[in-house]
């Protein structure tokens, strides 16, 4: 108590001086860099600016607004090279995402799954027979079910944690022949960049994505690209000119943070151009896997136990990868757009999508690699890459498939500003430890998916806490309330 009046005072000191020199108003007016402008910077500084906290800047590294929801070019088409879907959908509450491209009536896409078992196809090609695969899909899900059913009595009893891979153990039905692994894989790693082995059955089965916000997902192809939900926020709040550019100066692109100092009295935040930008708060919105590495140099040093939390979160890479070809030679219709290829080694080019619904006429196939194998194909020249896919094809289709004219490999692995794609809870890390990783340290807070309280990985995760973040700064600010007890151990 009496140091937080001691820190009270310091501060009525220090900005009563700054309010000599200057104007008094802008001086009592606290304000707050934000490190990253995608989704959950630019959610939390609209939460900021609700709440009469304008004096802010958005330092982001990149040159573009959105962060890991960016459109690219492809072949005359503008692709999602990250988020492509609104997960959660149709369910008891209202995803806000779903919201906005509603409002923005950005041209969506229902996924329907359902036809997997007609589409599935053998190794060396041709199709399973459809009965065949679907007695394959049937287990899987009733094995799904009873992780499910595992996870609720984990809960209920208060007992540890396990991996899903453990819960289908217990089952005694871990799946090792090649088409269960790519049923498998389609389960679990599609949705998560991970194996079952290393995901978290507590905080996964059931994901409160589906189960708050509903089971569909509807995939985004509009030329406007999915990061028009980010613009949309934004735009309530930052300065845009008529083609809808953020044109606010608060906003400064190509700004790499590479040293927060933070002391009572304030933060001093340093670009790698050498620029200098001080202020009484940071909020920092770095993923993950950026924090996982030395690209921002805290001073002090933050916390042990917040550096353990940090450290212990998993990054997860998910790449998608898009194909053109001269023409189609793949089925198209109704109940084809997703289809499956199983090989020996899981994980092998497994999920397919034709996107003829999406572009018509284009002639675009999506394949989707996760993890190690996201790692290995980063590090490969493209061309390397194509030939496997050619092959991976031409055992599907036959070998009159004709070459691919371009592919499309996005690499945030390699990106020292993304380190891969959005996080995944692995097993070990409990709520308290989750908990470490959001809550602030002195003047530097936290925000970004990997802090949502129920979301993360998710756009709708990144949007919710942006505000969650800014919340907690906004009652420091307010109520000079700046503690944040989180969970008891245990709990
Ligand atoms: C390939 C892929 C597929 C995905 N699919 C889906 C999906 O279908 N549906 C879904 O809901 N979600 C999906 N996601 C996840 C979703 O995109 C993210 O959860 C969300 O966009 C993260 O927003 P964020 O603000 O937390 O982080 P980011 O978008 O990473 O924003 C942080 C910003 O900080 C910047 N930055 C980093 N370091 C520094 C620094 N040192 N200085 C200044 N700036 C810095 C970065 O450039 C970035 O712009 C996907 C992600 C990827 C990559
Ligand atoms: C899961 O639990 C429900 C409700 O208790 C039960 O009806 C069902 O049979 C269980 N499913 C599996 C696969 O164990
Ligand atoms: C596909 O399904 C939709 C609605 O379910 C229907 O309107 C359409 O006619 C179908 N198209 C084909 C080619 O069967
Ligand atoms: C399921 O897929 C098969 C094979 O591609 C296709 O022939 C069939 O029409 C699809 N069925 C439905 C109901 O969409």
């Amino acid at each position: 108590m009496v140091a937080l009046e001691r820190e009270k005072m310091v501060f009525l000191v220090v900005t009563l001086a700054i309010g000599i020199h200057f104007t008094a108003t802008a001086a009592l007016e606290p304000s707050v860099i934000i490190v990253g402008a995608g989704m959950s910077g630019i959610s939390a500084g609209k939460r900021l600016s609700d709440a009469g906290i304008k004096n802010i800047v958005i330092l982001e590294a990149t040159n573009w607004i959105g962060g890991r929801i960016h459109k690219q070019n492809f072949a005359g088409l503008s692709v999602e090279i990250g988020a492509n879907w609104v997960e959660g959908v149709h369910g008891e509450q209202m995803n806000p995402i779903w919201e906005m491209v509603n409002k923005l009536n950005l041209k969506t896409f229902f996924s329907n799954y359902d036809n997997l078992s007609s589409n599935t196809y053998q190794q060396a090609g041709g199709l399973y027979k459809e009965s065949f695969a679907q007695q394959a899909f049937d287990v899987a899900d009733s094995l799904a079910e009873f992780s499910r059913n595992i996870s609720t009595s984990l809960t209920a009893s208060r007992e540890e944690d396990i991996s899903i891979l453990a819960s289908q153990r217990l089952k005694n039905l871990v799946p090792s022949a090649p088409i269960e692994m790519a049923i498998d894989y389609y389960n679990y790693d599609y949705e998560f960049a991970e194996p079952p082995r290393v995901t978290s059955l507590q905080n996964t089965e059931p994901l409160p994505t589906f189960s708050n916000f509903g089971e569909d997902l509807y995939f985004v192809a509009d030329p406007r690209g999915y990061e028009s939900v980010v613009y949309y926020v934004a735009k309530q709040y930052l300065t845009s000119n008529s083609a809808g550019q953020i044109t606010d100066s608060r906003v400064k692109l190509n700004k790499v943070v590479r040293e927060i100092r933070h002391s009572q009295s304030g933060v001093i935040v340093k670009t790698e151009d050498g620029a200098v930008f001080r202020a009484d708060y940071v909020m920092v919105s770095a993923s993950i896997g950026v924090l996982q590495t030395n690209l921002i140099n805290f001073q002090p040093d933050l916390p042990h136990w917040k550096i353990l939390a940090m450290y212990q979160f998993d990054m997860g890479v998910y790449t998608k990868i898009f194909l053109k070809f001269p023409y189609k030679f793949w089925p198209s219709g109704n109940g084809t757009e997703f289809f499956l290829y199983v090989h020996e080694k899981r994980g092998y080019y497994t999920i397919w999508q034709q996107l003829e619904r999406e572009y018509p006429g284009a002639n675009v196939l999506l394949v989707t690699v996760t993890d190690d194998e996201s790692r290995r194909i980063e590090q490969q020249p493209d061309y390397e890459t194509k030939a496997e896919i050619m092959e991976v094809l031409r055992n599907m289709f036959g070998k009159n498939v004709p070459e691919a004219t371009d592919i499309l490999i996005p690499k945030w692995w390699s990106n020292r500003f993304y380190k891969g794609t959005f996080s995944n809870w692995p097993i070990g890390v409990s709520r308290y430890e989750y908990d470490q990783i959001r809550v602030p340290v002195g003047r530097v807070y936290f925000t970004g998916e990997h802090t949502s309280e129920h979301y993360n990985g998710y756009v709708h995760g990144a949007y919710l806490a942006g505000i969650d973040s800014a919340n907690m700064l906004i009652r420091c600010i307010k109520t000079n309330f700046c503690k944040f007890p989180i969970a008891a151990k245990g709990t």
